[in-house]
């Protein structure tokens, strides 16, 4: 198995992936809309074959003061579960949100009634409920808003942001204007 950045290529198998995983789908402009605006960001899981058996599709919240990332879609087939491709996922999505964007933080939303993802999100990547959202999604269950602390996270993996005054900001500190990969 193997984790690499989703190329365009890539995004309609993605696509395809999410409608056999979660409810929750989107056209496939969406799916570009991310793949052009912020190509560092999402990546799949491939198996030997090549066949997309995972993907996580990421961007970055620009309507915000601090420089965050955000996690629209996760999912992996069901014969590759428990592989810990999803923990791979989200980490090296984790990891170029800081990398390319200083991104402080990345958010995400959760059913609260998703326990494999729940225990994804708070154990396995120490993501904290920030908030419930009522009837966030569209049958009216509600959501967890949720975050992990990405100065934390680049901090214990030794990950290197593109502003050297990453690891001096706090939490409240206004996003970085340095929003260029490898400058
Ligand atoms: C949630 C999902 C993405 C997890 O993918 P995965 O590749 O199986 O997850 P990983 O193998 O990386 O799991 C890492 C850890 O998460 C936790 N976890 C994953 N699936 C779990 C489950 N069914 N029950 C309990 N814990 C689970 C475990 O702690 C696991 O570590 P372990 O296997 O060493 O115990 C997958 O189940 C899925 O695609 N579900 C449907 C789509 C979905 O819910 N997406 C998230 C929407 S917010």
């Amino acid at each position: 198995m193997y984790i690499r950045n989703a190329k365009p290529d890539d995004l309609m198998n993605m696509q395809h992936c999410n409608l056999l995983c979660l409810p929750e789908n989107y056209q496939m402009k969406y799916y570009f809309y991310h793949g052009l605006s912020w190509p560092q960001l999402s990546y799949v899981a491939e198996d030997d074959q090549g066949r997309i058996v995972g993907y996580v599709l990421a961007k970055m919240e620009e309507e915000s003061d601090i420089a965050h990332g955000h996690i629209t879609s996760l999912a992996v087939k069901r014969t590759n579960r428990r592989l810990g491709l999803a923990q791979k996922l989200m980490d090296q999505a984790s990891r170029a949100m800081v990398e390319c964007f200083n991104a402080r933080y990345v958010s995400l939303h959760v059913r609260k009634s998703n326990r494999a993802a729940l225990h994804l999100y708070q154990n396995t990547l120490k993501f904290e409920i920030s908030e419930v959202e009522p009837k966030y999604y569209a049958d009216g269950e509600d959501a967890f808003a949720m975050k992990r602390d990405l100065a934390e996270f680049a901090r214990q993996n030794n990950i290197k942001p593109s502003d050297p005054t990453f690891f001096d900001m706090k939490k409240s500190d206004k996003k970085s204007n340095n929003n260029h990969h490898g400058e």
